[in-house]
């Protein structure tokens, strides 16, 4: 499907980079001359250059110029003065796919000063192992294909969900935010570990692995959470027992209150920089 296509990868930090990587692993992109990848810092794009042999620049005007496909992956702060340089060398057959937290697929056009297709993605890290869960939404300007497009190359790098735009800062809130609160699970299930003496390092990887795997069940056998959590509690058992300690101290409560939280601050961020 991008064979042929030029893309040009405006910010190729963390996630721009990650995102070269899945094109290539996949295979969607095969010829390394069809990237451009841009940033400021001369020497990080060698580094590039040398790891994936793309071209670079940093010239994001010289990017923009030939390529089919733009994908937007610099900070949301920098966002409306990097919309503002390249608006006089884009044009209305290019498909924009934007990264960017917060910046609206209507703020990007309004700053291209052309309503040409836009796709807003939501990924979060785990894109960096190949396992992203990434929500993607289309602009009105945007066609069935131009989804199609940005669900491949988030496919590169893990599972994709297409959503309204309006659901993207519950996105952030949820699977965008997400692995943080995963994160501190694993640090606190290792704590309680070193606490009743097994090894920290034996204790981490214990409790990394049974995230991991109660995650592949859930996904694997399609079946409710609720439904696998109740297969393993033994009436009278240790899990049950568990249970009833996480339901007294509200782990769902907090849970759905760090989503709706953090979804908040994700509308507060979007009104500062890119609605
Ligand atoms: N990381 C994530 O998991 C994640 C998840 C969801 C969304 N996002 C979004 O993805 C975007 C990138 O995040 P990141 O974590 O990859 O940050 P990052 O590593 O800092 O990448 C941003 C890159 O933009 C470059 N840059 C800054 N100003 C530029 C300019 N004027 N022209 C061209 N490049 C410029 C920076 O490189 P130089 O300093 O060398 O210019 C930097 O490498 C953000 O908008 C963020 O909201 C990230």
């Amino acid at each position: 499907m991008l064979k042929d296509k030029r893309i040009a990868v405006l910010g190729a930090g963390h996630l721009g980079g990650a995102l070269i990587g899945g094109l290539f692993r996949s295979k969607l992109v095969t010829s390394p001359k069809n990237i451009i990848a841009t940033r400021r810092n001369a020497e990080a794009l060698e580094e590039l250059r040398r790891k994936w042999d793309v071209r670079t620049t940093t010239d994001n005007r010289r990017a923009v110029k030939g390529a089919d496909i733009v994908i937007l992956a610099v900070k949301p702060q920098t966002a409306a003065a990097v919309l503002d340089e390249i608006a006089p060398v884009s044009n209305k057959r290019q498909l924009f796919i934007s990264v960017m937290a917060g910046i609206t697929t209507s703020f990007i056009n309004e700053r291209l000063k052309r309503l040409c297709p836009v796709v807003r993605a939501m990924p979060n890290t785990p894109v960096f192992v190949d396992a992203g869960a990434t929500a993607i939404a289309a602009s009105a300007h945007a066609s069935e294909a131009d989804l199609k497009t940005a669900e491949a190359i988030f496919k590169a790098v893990g599972k994709v969900e297409i959503l309204p735009e309006n659901l993207l800062d519950a996105v952030t809130g949820l699977s965008g935010s997400g692995p943080v609160y995963i994160f501190m699970v694993i640090e606190a299930l290792t704590d309680g570990g070193v606490k009743m003496g097994i090894p920290r390092a034996v204790a981490m990887r214990l409790a990394a692995q049974t995230v991991y795997g109660s995650a592949k069940l859930v996904m694997e056998t399609g079946k409710h959470p609720a439904i696998l959590k109740d297969e393993v509690t033994t009436p009278g058992g240790t899990a049950i027992a568990a249970v009833h300690e996480l339901e007294s101290k509200g782990l769902r409560t907090v849970l759905i209150d760090a989503v709706v939280t953090a979804t908040k601050r994700s509308q507060e961020l979007s009104e500062l920089f890119g609605k």
